[in-house]
This record gives structure tokens, C-alpha cells and sequence, in this order.
């Protein structure tokens, strides 16, 4: 029988089966990821009526425009899961340092970086924003977590997922078996398995960058830019169209259901890029391989990269491996 209602909690237990080693906690902490997400949803959906829409008039750690919802996602992130014994630290975008697990809590195996809240500008105009997560097995032996558990490649990562925020609340992850996507029943509050085996189309429908700062781009990057967009002399297409929603969760899901590819390259604003290389590119990077696309930092594919620093930024390329392969071939002849 192939139309069996399966919970995102029955998905997780069954995935973890087929590791015979297998102890039940990774299972625990996915569903912890999935509940939380659940908690933000509820809270994000009423935020207009309860006063939890806008700023908090400060900057977070990345001298950016911290919502009040940033701070709501980040804290139910760290509450669900600083207690439970399943991780040894978590990183947050929000966060300078790496997050401790309270003293006389015990710490497990497990490594969580996040980014609570994606997009967290559209969050006013009731538009689409996200959660991305990515979980690695500690490196240290034992006691408390280090910067060196978080700051491990994208390659190391054992799972990695989103929760996106839009006319329906959806939960994406893999474990390295498939990408699944469930979408949120909320009468029941269940995740339901509604995107089994998600594989990015061959065919790619559509490119998404921000154009606003084309002029402070790299020759490769412009190049590339007007490639997409079929005005490339040299090498004349047919354009891609193009969408943009200014919330990489919402621009990754689309390419990733759709085909094509975000792009956003570093520039003289950003000389590292702008998105993160721990709490975003990672995770979305681990997926998209996963689904037969590739994500590259222009140079390499980003699971190589090994991370420095917890906030440290990149540009990114994702999604179909032949456009992205494209844009690394602009990268090297014109930059
Ligand atoms: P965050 O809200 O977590 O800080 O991320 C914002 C990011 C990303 O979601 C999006 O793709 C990008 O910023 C958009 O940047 P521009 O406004 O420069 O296009
Ligand atoms: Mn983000
Ligand atoms: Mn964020």
C-alpha cells in the first residue's frame, strides 16, 4: 500500500533502523528540531496580534537588524535542546560563542549549528523565512563541546534540514539516505511525509540572485549574471526566469523543487560573501548533493571547505550542477 499517512517521528525512527549501531538518541534530537520548528510556526503566525512583529532595536553579533522573532527561534532552538543529553554544544547565528550545555546537564555526542531564523526581513511583510540546522558527530571525547565539534566541514555532516515558514510550514532533512520533505498538518500538529525522495529537476526553471549590486561584482560573477540572463554574446541562451525572495530558505526550496539555481557571490560589500558558511551554506550544500545538485563557493564545492570561524561568511552557488559548474568556469577565466 503506497498512501500510508507517515508521521515525520515514524520517518526519523525508520531511517535510523537501517544503522544497525544505531542508539535512538539521533532520532530524539531530529524530533526535538521538528518540534521546535513547530513552536516557532505558532508563535510566527500569531506574532501580528501579540506584539511580537518587528525589531528589537538591537544588532546581533552580525551587526544586523536582530527581530524579535530571531530572538524567540533562537531561544526555543537552545531551550528544547540544551537539556536532553543528546548534545555536546550548539552554534547559533544569533550567538557570538559557542552555546554550553548547562552545568549538571549531561552533554552526548552530538553537535547543533543553526540559524533560527532565515530571512528574518520578510518576517513584517508576512513573507516567507525558514530555520536551517545541521548536526555533526562531536570530535572531542568527552565533556563539554569545543569550537572544533562546531567548526567541522560540510562533508562530516550527519544531518541537515530546514523547516520553511510559507503558506504552509514545511520540514526538510536528510540523513545521507534521500531528502524528505513533510509539510505541517496543523489541526494535529504533525509533520506528515508529503515530499518523499526529493531530487532536484534536470531541467532548471529558474535563477534567483539580487541584481541591486551587480555593480559591485566580480567580472566572472557579472559574467555569469548575464549568461542567466541570455545576454551573453559569446555564448547567447534562452534566459532563465528569475525570482528572488530575499530569504535563502524560500530561494533554496524553490530551486530545489523547481530546478535552477540562487546565487550570491561575493562582492566589494561583502569580499567573503554574505551568507554563512556554518549555519546556511552547509547544511543547504549537504542537501542539494543529496537531491543530484552541487553547491560551490565559486572555487570548490562548499562541503570542502574547512571553517575557520563560526560566523564566517561565503559566497554560494546552488543548485543545478550544471549551472553551478558554469559559474565556477566564469569564476576562473574572468576573476
Ligand atoms: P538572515 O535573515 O538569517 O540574516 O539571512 C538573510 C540572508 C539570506 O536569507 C538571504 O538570502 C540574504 O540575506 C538576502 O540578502 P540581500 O538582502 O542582500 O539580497
Ligand atoms: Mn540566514
Ligand atoms: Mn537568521
Amino acid at each position: 500500500m503506497d498512501d500510508q499517512i507517515i508521521t515525520i517521528e515514524r520517518h526519523i525512527v525508520e531511517q535510523e533502523r537501517e544503522y544497525p549501531e544505531a542508539t535512538g538518541v539521533f532520532s530524539n534530537l531530529l524530533y526535538d528540531i521538528a518540534l521546535a520548528g513547530k513552536i516557532i510556526a505558532r508563535e510566527m503566525a500569531r506574532a501580528g496580534l501579540v506584539g511580537t512583529l518587528g525589531s528589537t532595536g538591537e544588532m546581533n553579533i552580525q551587526r544586523e537588524e536582530q527581530m524579535k522573532l530571531d530572538v524567540f527561534a533562537n531561544q526555543t532552538i537552545i531551550r528544547m535542546n540544551s537539556f536532553t543529553g543528546r548534545l555536546a554544544a550548539m552554534a547559533s547565528e544569533e550567538r557570538e560563542d559557542v552555546i554550553d550545555i548547562p552545568r549538571g546537564y549531561g552533554t552526548g555526542k552530538y553537535v547543533l549549528v543553526f540559524d533560527p531564523l532565515d530571512g528574518s526581513s520578510n518576517i513584517d511583510i508576512n513573507a516567507t523565512v525558514g530555520t536551517i540546522f545541521g548536526v555533526y558527530r562531536r570530535r572531542s571525547e568527552e565533556g563539554p563541546g569545543t569550537i572544533a565539534d562546531c567548526l567541522q566541514k560540510g562533508r562530516h555532516t550527519v544531518a541537515a534540514g530546514y523547516i520553511i515558514y510559507g503558506s504552509s510550514t514545511m520540514m526538510v532533512y536528510t540523513t545521507g539516505k534521500g531528502v524528505h520533505g513533510f509539510t505541517l498538518d496543523s489541526g494535529v500538529g504533525e509533520f506528515l511525509l508529503s515530499h518523499p525522495d526529493l531530487r532536484i529537476p534536470n531541467t532548471p526553471r529558474y535563477s534567483s540572485v539580487n541584481h541591486a549590486y551587480e555593480a559591485f561584482r566580480s567580472e566572472g560573477a557579472k559574467r555569469f549574471g548575464r549568461w542567466l540572463q541570455g545576454i551573453d554574446e559569446e555564448d547567447p541562451r534562452e534566459p532563465l526566469s528569475e525570482r528572488y525572495f530575499g530569504a535563502l530558505v524560500a530561494d533554496f526550496h524553490r530551486t530545489l523543487l523547481k530546478g535552477g539555481i540562487f546565487y550570491y557571490p561575493a562582492d566589494s560589500r561583502y569580499p567573503e560573501g554574505k551568507l554563512r558558511l556554518v549555519y546556511e551554506a552547509n547544511p543547504l550544500a549537504f542537501i542539494v548533493e543529496e537531491a543530484g545538485g552541487y553547491a560551490s563557493d565559486g572555487l570548490q564545492n562548499i562541503l570542502d571547505v574547512e571553517p575557520r570561524d563560526l560566523h564566517q561568511r561565503t559566497p554560494l552557488f546552488i543548485g543545478d550542477r550544471v549551472l553551478v559548474e558554469k559559474a565556477e568556469q566564469f569564476i576562473a577565466k574572468f576573476d
